[in-house]
């Protein structure tokens, strides 16, 4: 749904919407509250029961006419220092929003220089942060759901579910408006990017083929002006890549290979490669995974996801770099012609793989990209996302992506990107001891390291294609992309990296 924003001025009183969001730290819970009560006619035993840590709410109804909200939330800050605070208070108002089907939300940020001040983030960065958070918290995938069954029709044909929120007002003092516009309007694009990911995450692999991966890309390039060149599947093998042909091999559609091209010009401070692996359905191939949960590698394309909507997003802002986009695609098949485990394929840059395994094809269609886009643009920076490795799941959980990196710099940058995106990540080295794992007796390099250190090795694996390059990062989000089931985080595509990345690139000097 779109949203429109509106940045105003009015008083409290006279905002018309179905929820009211007094946002309020601890300490001016105690300070202002009590006025504010006043001032609005709202019953002051509210403020006994609600305490304002980061996130809580208490929703009240206000019994004067003096107001015209029909709902009043209270909405906790807690000390309200942390930037996960403004982001807890974000999700919160879009749960409440949805449970009370709400389309037009006001929130007060009177007190945002207070904010700030506790923070030490800008007033832009608050509404920015706030404004994302709400937007994507109340994301639902329910595009593919026609509400026709009987027992919807019997629902009284009620709405498939919450649309969102199409008006979000926000009530600032004279002299931060101009701060928050701006920060309300990019923490939109942020949002909409982030949404653009889950829904490349969210479609099956039916409805999403490398054909359709590189269609979204080209839509996004000619809406928001950045260049596009997509190769198909003549052209990649006039290119010579024999990792992404292998992998696509067993497959009954064609993959392609997307180059997006976002370029400021003059203005650009330096080249920045973003390569995502998009395997849009990965069952394995010949070495085919078990049927428990294979339906979840329709995600095996989040990476492409996070780079697409990244770049779109770079544009949209006005990013001071020049960002290009590597996408190889494809989905991961047996069949008659499928790769076979003991194959040996020759990569772009002409490096044999013996392929050990089908299963660990990511690697194979990175090798083609990394070393393309290394040799063809010699970018200053070149960072790759993919849900690489079931071993990095294993390492660090659900919520945290593993990071390699070659560059001490790049990787303390992106951790702190990472911390304050909420996104995070956490470094594993990449010691040469590892490059034994992955010898092969008859190629160059094997596609699979054994049973140790499988995160490792694969993103050893990678290391071998980015012709000695010294500013790499690898990011392995095979954990935080995708969540099976609904609980701290929301069910399927998570977007995880969007953020992480604009928030990089951002603070990029
Ligand atoms: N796409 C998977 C990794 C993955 C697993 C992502 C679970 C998200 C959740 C990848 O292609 C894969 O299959 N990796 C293998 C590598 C192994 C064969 C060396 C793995 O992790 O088991
Ligand atoms: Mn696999
Ligand atoms: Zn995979």
């Amino acid at each position: 749904m779109k949203t429109d924003i509106t940045v105003t001025k009015s008083s409290l009183k006279n905002l018309k919407t179905g929820l009211l969001v007094l946002p309020f730290t601890v300490k001016s819970l105690k300070k202002d509250a009590p006025k504010v009560f006043d001032a609005l006619g709202l019953d002051k035993r509210a403020l006994k029961d609600f305490k304002a840590a980061a996130g809580d709410t208490l929703l009240m109804y206000p019994g004067s006419v003096s107001l015209k909200a029909s709902r009043v939330l209270l909405l906790g800050i807690g000390d309200g220092e942390a930037t996960e605070d403004y982001r807890k208070a974000g999700v919160s108002i879009a749960r409440q929003a949805e449970s009370c089907d709400v389309q037009t939300v006001a929130v007060d940020a009177s007190s945002i220089v207070d904010w700030s001040e506790r923070s030490g983030l800008a007033l832009e960065d608050i509404s920015e942060l706030m404004t994302a958070s709400v937007l994507n918290s109340t994301y639902r995938f329910d595009r593919l759901k026609s509400g026709k069954t009987e027992k919807d029709k019997d629902r009284k044909k009620r709405k498939k579910s919450y649309e969102g929120i199409s008006g979000l007002i926000v009530r600032v003092n004279a002299g931060s408006m101009k701060e928050v516009e701006k920060g309300t309007a990019s923490g939109m694009i942020i949002a909409e990017a982030q949404r653009l990911a889950r829904d490349l995450v969210n479609l099956p692999g039916n409805l999403l083929n490398a054909v359709d991966i590189a269609r979204y890309a080209s839509e996004s390039a000619e809406t928001y002006g950045y260049s596009v060149t997509v190769f198909d599947k003549a052209g990649i093998e006039h290119l010579g890549m024999g990792g992404l042909l292998a992998v696509n091999k067993g497959s009954k559609e064609p993959p392609t290979f997307t180059v997006l091209d976002y370029n400021p010009g003059e203005k650009a401070k330096g080249t920045i490669a973003l390569v995502g692996k998009g395997v849009t359905f990965d069952s394995g191939g010949i070495s085919i995974k078990p049927a428990n949960g294979m339906d979840e590698m329709k995600s095996d394309m989040a990476g492409a996801a996070v780079v697409l909507a990244t770049v779109e997003a770079a544009s949209r802002l006005g990013i001071a770099y020049r960002i290009i986009g590597f996408v190889p695609s494809t989905d991961n098949m047996p069949g008659g012609a499928a790769q076979k485990p003991g194959d040996v394929i020759t990569t772009y840059p002409g490096i044999t793989v013996e392929v050990g395994n089908t299963d660990a094809e990511g690697r194979l269609i990175l090798a083609d990209a990394l070393s393309y886009a290394v040799g063809e643009y010699n970018p200053d920076m070149i960072i790759d996302l993919a849900t690489l490795t079931g071993a990095c799941i294993v390492a660090l959980g659900y919520s945290v992506a593993g990071l390699f990196s070659n560059d001490d710099d790049l990787a303390a940058a992106l951790y702190d990107a990472g911390q304050v995106s909420g996104e995070k990540v956490w470094r594993l080295p990449l010691w040469d001891e590892y490059d034994e794992l992955i010898k092969s007796e008859v190629a160059d390099v094997h596609n699979t390291g054994g049973r140790g250190a499988g995160t490792i090795t694969a993103a050893k694996f990678l290391q071998n294609f980015i012709a000695g390059h010294k500013h790499w990062a690898h990011i392995d989000i095979a954990g935080p992309a995708f969540s099976a089931k609904a609980g701290s985080r929301p069910q399927g595509g998570t977007g995880f990296g969007v953020s992480l990345l604009l928030d990089f690139l951002r603070k990029l000097q």
